[in-house]
């Protein structure tokens, strides 16, 4: 069975779900790891997830971490860097991630081609997924596509109690909570924020044969009436506790795309705001397919979970998404940026049993033939 030698770059919230994910993993192994804390420096990968010692020890030298023999970096940082992507990429490391960028080509294009250049230099694939980026917002809804024909809307809308969230870098900076209104219009990564929506509309358009023509963001909010605790600290009486944002594409073929995020830190009875917006549900996601067919997929997690629970499996599977993509993305023909339409199915791993989904594989009988399909690249 081929197995394939995984960095860790970055143990927040994110990257300790990795962690986890890559020691289980039967294909991978874990041989190093990138922090930023000095506390964390010097410390085993074991300790840093709370888990069995793995004689990895976390580093915050990029430079040994460059020198490393490693066939694919899970790259999990906020904030990101283009540059240190690429850097990654060239020393011939493939490299997944979670920030952008999930189909930078039009929104982005400089981002692309430079990713592009360093993936060629490095003879390795660059691959940005996730949840929420990286599965609800174009890799489900395009699956779902597939049962329909004339397709006029596509929305996908994510709904969450965010307050058990600790990354105090998504919560107050992208998700903009916490923030007065007049902090929140110049905050500098909204126009990032709109890109980072956008490349997934692109996504659809371009896996169902079109391409977007307009597109528009709508933002609303609602402040707190007190100070509400929350895993990143008080978000204050009068600061935004409730962001609505949509970001809308029309297709040159006349669907429309909506990508909707309702962030809050309340319960569902949001006595904590001051006022009340209709939320279509607690917390989760509904991906909705008007046409000829009319399809709601809610995605959800079970109501004996706790609200800590919830969020907590929801940032596990943008972190397990990740870790079970690096055979998928280590095998796919080199070099370059690789999408959801470049990609087979992105599936788990519970055991030895060798599913090769890679090209050129060949049926054995010790093997049943479960290859995917080709590569279609369109890029
Ligand atoms: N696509 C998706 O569905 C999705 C979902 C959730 C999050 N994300 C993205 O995933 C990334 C990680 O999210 P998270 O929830 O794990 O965030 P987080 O808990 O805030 O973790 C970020 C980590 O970045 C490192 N860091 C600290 N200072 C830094 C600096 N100056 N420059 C670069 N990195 C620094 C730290 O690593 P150490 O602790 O190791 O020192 C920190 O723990 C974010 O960029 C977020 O936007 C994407």
């Amino acid at each position: 069975m081929e197995t394939y030698k995984v960095i860790q770059w970055a143990t927040g919230v994110v990257g300790t779900s990795c962690l986890k994910g890559v020691v289980r993993h039967p294909k991978l192994e874990l041989v190093g790891v990138k922090v930023y804390s000095d506390k964390k420096q010097g410390l085993d990968a074991g300790e840093l997830m709370g888990g069995d010692e793995t004689g990895v020890i976390a580093t915050r030298d990029i430079d040994e971490i460059l020198a490393l023999d490693a066939d694919c970096v899970l790259y999990c940082p906020l904030p990101w860097h283009t540059d240190e992507i690429c850097r990654l990429l060239e020393s011939g490391k493939h490299v997944i991630t979670p920030c952008p960028y999930y189909f930078p080509f039009i929104q982005n294009p400089e981002a692309a081609a430079a990713l592009t250049r360093s993936c060629k230099n490095g003879k390795v694939n660059f691959h940005a997924s996730g949840c929420n980026p990286g599965g609800i917002a174009e890799r489900f809804p395009l699956t779902f596509t597939g049962w329909c024909n004339r397709i006029d809307r596509i929305t996908m809308t994510e709904c969450g109690d965010c307050r058990t969230y600790s990354s105090e870098g998504v919560m107050r900076e992208l998700m903009n909570l916490g923030k007065t209104p007049a902090q929140a219009a110049k905050n500098k990564l909204k126009e990032m924020l709109a890109k980072s929506w956008n490349e997934p509309i692109d996504m659809i358009a371009e896996g169902l044969g079109s391409k977007v023509v307009s597109y528009e963001a709508k933002h609303d909010f609602i402040l707190a009436n007190q100070p509400i605790e929350t895993a990143v600290g008080i978000i204050e009486e009068g600061t935004i506790a409730l962001n609505h944002y949509q970001h809308i594409g029309i297709t040159a073929d006349g669907t429309e795309i909506i990508q909707e995020q309702i962030w809050y830190c309340d319960d569902i009875e949001q006595t904590r705001l001051q006022s009340k917006m209709e939320i279509p549900r607690q917390s989760g996601w509904r991906i909705k397919i008007e046409g000829d067919v009319n399809l709601n997929v809610d995605i959800d997690f079970p109501s004996h979970l706790n609200q800590d629970e919830r969020v907590a499996q929801g940032l596990s599977t943008t972190a397990f998404h990740l870790v079970n993509a690096v055979p998928l993305v280590c095998e796919a023909p080199t070099p370059g940026i690789k999408t959801f339409l470049d990609l087979p199915m992105i599936t788990g791993c519970m055991g030895t049993h060798v599913t090769e989904r890679s090209p050129g594989t060949t049926r054995t009988d010790a093997s049943p033939d479960r290859s995917g399909p080709a590569f279609p690249s369109p890029h």
